[in-house]
């Protein structure tokens, strides 16, 4: 691990110009950088980037980031080889940070694991290609499925033998501990025997992206009722089948360059598909797909095409995974092999350019194509049929990031169409989901943190439980939440920006935005700005100086995305400050108090406009007199809150 001190010291030499200068040619515009962009095909330049906020961002195809970005994405390199390639090039040298007992300690079994693998994947290899029982045997039944040696070779296919305890022995003799055999799930202990766990079955080596070997399926050779098809590695320090695609380490490249990743159920359609000549392609193993999976997959492309054997099990449960997949922005689409074949019965029968020919023509529009199987379910029975518009407008909320705007908007109109209902109608109820979500998570947060207005004799005005959000319920809501979004994200930019500028004489800006915020802390809506406040804190309270580039450069991949659209290039606060101060046109900069003292302003007014809802709702339930009197105080104090904030504010902000 490298020390946090060392990676200061590479940030505070990073040049954007002169990194990614070396891969781009670049020219001045202005004061940006462009450049034909390395991540899609154009001819004339849309890729600009900005030396003063060290981030780049292709006009043409979205795609943006910071240097250490770049390098992962252009050259795909690990956040760590990222920051030692910037190392290298300005001669810092790299400190390693003590790693914890616990950590070494796994890291040492992770390590043990790797290399009794590697050994494993050899020797059931060998078996395969050199025994005589693996080549009567285990080869003979591969030919016979069709895969040649080329593939064989490519997979590092192997064979276990029936002998109780074939590898079990080789392995211990080889030196290896049998604790570590048993972690692996190569070998089991049954009355104090060691006893091969994968006996008589062809072995699948499982591959981490940088083709270490992690873990095994093992397919049974003759059918047999009572043992299962596959045998699994189980969970341990270097198997997490969560994470796990089968056969990335081979497509990488491949979903690259075509940028399209196709995803099937079994380890025999990757390795048949290969064969055919298909290389982007992986496997999930049969199970829904996970976050982490989908996030995987996003690191090569946006495009994910599942081809599943069109009878019901597999696609359910691939389906299932899918709702996540459009909150992360992967476009999804569908293709079902006919004639209950799979993709690797089905690519031996017609042939690898068939194949292609099919996955292109008969690819589905995942959104669609689950309306269209809910209305063939739901047949002529009205009830069923608005359970379906709902479930197709819960869906569609999901795709809410600002960029996917135009997809959600495209989305509602075909499925209105599909549907033969309004469009305005379907886009109001779209709305409403998204509303909903955004008041579960706020509700979810609020119960999970104390109240934070207190009442003078220390009754508490937060209601018990979730509250309903009573809220506006035309299309307005939606620029309402963006409002919202838009000022949370302007408080986050001026705390990155200025946090460390006087605010008076003895505190700074940060001082001031972090205690006020704690006011609204519960209310506000992404999250995610919540952890850049959180980390943000945290570091200022031990004495750091957090600035923008820790957030830019943050390992949270997540966390430093959200930093670069803080600070992008388009990115203006919604405040109309500038029209304000007549005459000199003040710059952001000159002005960053009024900056965030309306940005907290308008947080802080929504919070108290929240606070004066519930207060209201509690008026409304029958009480004895003194509680009475207690909310109409309640009140009147709020709405004094909110007439001294106005008034403060002047009224520039609140629409
Ligand atoms: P399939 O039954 O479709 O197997 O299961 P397959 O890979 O196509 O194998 P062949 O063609 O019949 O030889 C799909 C995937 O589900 C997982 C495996 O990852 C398999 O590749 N699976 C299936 C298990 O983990 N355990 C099982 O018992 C069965
Ligand atoms: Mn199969």
């Amino acid at each position: 691990m490298i020390s946090q001190q060392t990676i200061q010291q590479i940030l505070s030499r990073i040049d954007i110009i002169e990194v990614v200068g070396g891969f781009v040619r670049l020219k001045k515009r202005g004061t940006n950088y462009l450049g034909l962009c390395p991540f899609h095909n154009e001819k004339s330049p849309s890729f600009t980037v900005s030396p003063v906020k060290e981030i780049y961002k292709c006009f043409g195809c979205g795609r943006s980031g910071n240097t250490i970005s770049f390098l992962m994405e252009h050259e795909k390199y690990s956040y760590a080889e990222a920051l030692r390639w910037l190392a290298a090039k300005y001669n810092v040298e790299i400190e390693e940070k003590e790693q914890s007992p616990e950590v070494r300690q796994q890291q040492q079994v992770a390590d043990s694991l790797y290399i009794l693998n590697g050994f494993a994947q050899k020797w059931f290899h060998d078996t395969l290609l050199s025994s005589e029982e693996g080549q009567d045997i285990g080869l003979s039944y591969l030919r016979e499925r069709g895969f040649n040696d080329d593939i064989i070779r490519k997979f590092q296919l192997g064979y276990s033998p029936e002998q109780r305890d074939a590898f079990a022995r080789a392995a211990l003799a080889a030196q290896y501990n049998l604790e570590y055999l048993q972690k692996s799930g190569l070998v089991v202990v049954r009355d104090e025997r060691p006893l091969d766990n994968y006996r008589g079955r062809i072995i699948f080596p499982i591959h981490s992206q940088t083709g270490k070997t992690i873990g095994f399926g093992a397919r049974i050779i003759k059918s047999n009722d009572r043992a299962p098809k596959y045998i699994n590695t189980p969970e341990n320090e270097i198997y997490i089948k969560s994470k796990i695609l089968y056969g990335s380490w081979l497509a990488r490249q491949a979903i690259d360059k075509q940028d399209e990743c196709l995803l099937v159920e079994g380890y025999t359609d990757v390795v048949s598909l290969h064969q055919a000549g298909v290389e982007n392609v992986v496997a999930s193993g049969g199970t829904s797909l996970t976050v982490d999976q989908l996030r995987l997959i996003k690191k090569y492309t946006n495009h994910l095409t599942i081809i599943y054997d069109g009878d019901g099990a597999g696609i359910k449960a691939a389906l299932r995974g899918l709702d996540m997949a459009l909150e992360e922005s992967l476009d999804v689409k569908l293709v079902l092999i006919p004639d209950r074949e799979d993709p690797d019965s089905y690519v031996r029968k017609v042939g690898a350019a068939a194949f292609r020919e099919f996955v292109a023509t008969a690819k589905k529009d995942f959104i669609l194509f689950q309306l269209e199987v809910a209305l063939k379910d739901a047949a002529g029975d009205t009830t069923k049929r608005a359970e379906v518009v709902n479930q197709v407008a819960e869906t569609i909320a999901r795709i809410n990031k600002a960029e996917d705007f135009t997809k959600r908007q495209d989305y509602i109109r075909q499925c209105s169409e599909i549907l033969r209902i309004e469009e305005t109608g379907l886009h109001a109820l779209v709305n409403k989901f998204i509303r909903e979500r955004i008041a579960k998570q706020e509700s979810k947060a609020a119960s999970a943190s104390t109240p934070s207005f207190q009442q003078t004799d220390g009754m508490s005005l937060q209601q018990e439980g979730a509250p309903e959000m009573p809220g506006p319920d035309d299309e307005d809501s939606i620029n309402l939440l963006f409002k919202h979004e838009q000022n949370e994200r302007g408080m986050i930019r001026s705390l990155l920006d200025f946090g460390l500028r006087p605010w008076d004489e003895n505190t700074s800006v940060a001082d001031y935005i972090l205690a006020e915020s704690s006011d609204f802390y519960d209310l506000i809506d992404n999250r995610r700005l919540v952890k850049i406040l959180d980390i943000y804190k945290a570091w200022y309270e031990e004495g750091l100086e957090p600035t923008v580039k820790n957030f830019l450069y943050h390992e949270d991949q997540e966390l430093s995305t959200l930093a670069v659209s803080i600070m992008d290039f388009h990115h203006e606060l919604s405040l109309n400050w500038k029209e304000h101060f007549e005459g000199k046109i003040a710059t952001r900069d000159d002005l960053y108090k009024e900056d965030v003292i309306s940005t907290i302003g308008y947080l802080k007014l929504r919070k108290i406009k929240r606070l004066m809802e519930e207060n209201q709702q509690d008026l409304s339930k029958p009480h004895t007199d003194e509680e009475q009197m207690v909310l109409l105080q309640t009140h009147i104090h709020l709405k004094q809150l909110e007439r001294d904030l106005l008034l403060h504010l002047g009224t520039v902000i609140i629409k």
